[in-house]
This record gives C-alpha cells, sequence and structure tokens, in this order.
C-alpha cells in the first residue's frame, strides 16, 4: 500500500520530472523534520514544523533553500556565490557552511559593523566562507556584490549573485520540498491543517509553501508573518518576481495567489525586540521546551496567534519553526 510518505514524494518526484532540467540536492542531514502538537489556541489545534532540525546549527529552511540554489549552480558551472546579509544573517551561514559540499566558493558581504571578537553564528560564517567583509549597513551591498563578481570574472570564474534571503527561483522548489513533507504528516496522522503559519522576511518561504500546497493539491491557507514595521506592500517586488519564476516552472500556477499576510499587533523594526513575542515564546518555552529564535521565529509565532484569534473557523494550524536559536 502506498503511504502518505510515498504519494507525497511521489507527487513531488513526478513535478520534478515534469518541469525536467532540475537538479535534485542530495538530501540534508536531517531530510525530513518531525512536526509536533503544541496545545491549544481556542478552539484551534496547534502544530510546529521543526524545521529548525535539519541541520545541525539550526540555519533551518535556509539549508533547504541553499541545497536547491546550490544544486542548479554547480550543474549549470558556477565557481563562486556571492551572498550579503545582517551579520547575524541564518542565509549567509548556511550559503557559507554550504559551499564546501556543492564545491562553490562563497563570498559573504556582512551589512554590519566587523565587531572587535566575532562571535556565535557570525564567527561560524566567517570560518566557513570564503572569503568576508563588512559594508555599510544603511546601504544596499549590490554594488559591492557586483565588483566582487567582475573580480571573480577577471579571473576566469563563473560568479552567481545570490538575492537577499536566498529567495531564488530555485528556492521555490525547497517550498516545494517542505510542502511535501507537510503533506505526508497530514495523510499519515490523518490530520488535514487549515492554515500553515510562517515568517516573513523576504516572503520568499512564504511563497514558495504556497506554490508547493497549490501544487501538491492541498488547500490550506498560508499565512505569512512580517516580522518588522515594513509594509507587505514593500514585499510585492520579491513576491512578484518569484511568481513570474514559479509560473515560468508551473503554467498551471494561478496567476494570483491566497497568500494572507498578518503582522504583529506591536509592530516593530527589524531585529528590535517584541515584549509580546518574547511573552509568548516564554510560554512555549515553559510549556513544551521549545526555544523560539526571536529575530523571525517568536514574532511570527506571536503574530499567527492574532492571526487566530480572529480566524475561529480555523481549526488545526501548523506554526512552520523555519530556524532555530542564532
Ligand atoms: C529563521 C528565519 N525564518 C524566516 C525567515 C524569512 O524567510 P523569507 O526571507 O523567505 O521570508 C528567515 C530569513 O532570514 C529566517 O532566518
Amino acid at each position: 500500500m502506498e503511504t502518505g510518505h510515498d504519494s507525497c514524494i511521489n507527487r513531488m518526484n513526478q513535478l520534478i520530472h515534469e518541469v525536467g532540467n532540475v537538479a535534485v540536492p542530495p538530501p540534508p542531514a536531517a531530510p525530513v523534520t518531525p512536526v509536533v502538537p503544541i496545545g491549544r489556541h481556542g478552539a484551534c489545534e496547534l502544530f510546529a514544523k521543526r524545521e529548525d532540525l535539519v541541520d545541525p546549527l539550526g540555519l533551518g529552511f535556509k539549508v533547504r533553500k541553499a541545497r536547491w540554489t546550490f544544486a542548479r549552480a554547480e550543474a549549470d558551472g558556477v565557481t563562486d556565490v556571492i551572498v550579503d546579509g545582517v551579520n547575524e544573517s541564518g542565509c549567509c551561514a548556511a550559503a557559507a557552511s554550504l559551499g564546501a559540499a556543492f564545491s562553490l566558493r562563497v563570498h559573504v558581504f556582512f551589512r554590519g559593523h566587523r565587531p572587535e571578537r566575532p562571535a556565535g553564528r557570525l564567527l561560524q560564517t566567517i570560518g566557513s566562507a570564503t572569503s568576508v567583509a563588512f559594508v555599510d549597513p544603511d546601504k544596499p551591498a549590490l554594488t559591492a556584490k557586483l565588483r566582487k563578481a567582475d573580480e571573480i570574472r577577471e579571473q576566469g570564474g563563473k560568479p552567481l549573485l545570490i538575492p537577499i534571503g536566498l529567495s531564488t527561483p530555485e528556492s521555490i522548489w525547497a517550498g516545494i520540498e517542505l510542502a511535501a513533507q507537510i503533506c505526508t504528516y497530514e495523510e499519515e496522522a490523518g490530520i488535514p491543517f487549515d492554515a500553515v503559519i510562517v515568517a516573513v522576511g523576504t516572503a520568499g518561504t512564504a511563497f514558495s509553501l504556497e506554490v508547493g500546497g497549490f501544487l501538491l493539491g492541498r488547500p490550506w491557507q498560508v499565512v505569512g508573518v512580517c516580522i518588522d514595521d515594513e509594509s507587505p506592500a514593500d514585499y510585492s517586488l520579491v513576491l512578484a518576481e518569484l511568481r513570474r519564476d514559479a509560473q515560468a516552472l508551473f503554467p498551471q500556477l494561478p496567476d494570483a495567489g491566497d497568500l494572507e499576510f498578518a503582522c504583529l499587533s506591536d509592530h516593530r523594526g527589524y531585529q528590535i525586540p517584541s515584549a509580546r513575542a518574547a511573552e509568548e515564546a516564554r510560554i512555549v518555552s515553559d510549556r513544551h521546551g521549545l526555544e523560539f529564535e526571536q529575530t523571525y521565529v517568536a514574532k511570527a509565532w506571536a503574530g499567527g496567534l492574532e492571526w487566530l484569534a480572529e480566524h475561529p473557523d480555523v481549526r488545526r494550524a501548523l506554526f512552520v519553526v523555519t530556524g532555530g536559536l542564532s
């Protein structure tokens, strides 16, 4: 008999087959991350998808994005990838840690100041990247990235500029992979979700989950929770580009999705702590022993609970723990 696992993975493999010329990466350290129940919110049963367990560094879903992106890059003969992010960036850390596995050199531009004694994730990223530089945090890093790309070309290499948040066209496959795992859980546990809640940085993760849900025939509402004080309209450019990429791969996708954006009521800037998110994260930690990363996950969790309070019809919701502690 075909199990839920087989049927969802088969459907994903069929999509890969239909698209053709897809560079499929080898699976990550933990190919399938668990779904765990995490209590109730009103009438809604809550579950968490532990993407923070996908790799030993807790880089989570960014590892899936990097794997699919790097597999394509390697197949295309790319020699060097160029990324940028804040000092604590999970994208930069994921890119740096995975470069060697795909025979890629990884150049990182940190939008921040070099601390006297780098520590934690920054230190790890510096340790595994081919080169690092710190650029003015108030300016886009594009000029520096383009200059690096020229340098690499002059030396006979083939550079690839990675967009912010690792939201590349290939990262759409990472979302489909995640959606296939969610759908597997639903079929095996007999628990269908009404909503899937996820943090929004560039909105690439939320969008690719929506694409995956659509292609695998899952009717979830994907709710993207903005974790800073930008308006959802600011995501429209990234989304429009990703939607074009996705439609080029899958002509059956509708022109407009139903991705919903939610915000946390004490809407704060990027990396600015939210008292409300900290309190909700403490409750989850006390009750379920789950420690939420603060910049994205705790804010998305608290914003997701607020969204659920306004949607009492949602009976089962899945919260994607996109990454672990930095
Ligand atoms: C832990 C975590 N969750 C969510 C996101 C947001 O992902 P996206 O940029 O695809 O919206 C990030 C991005 O850096 C992240 O590090």
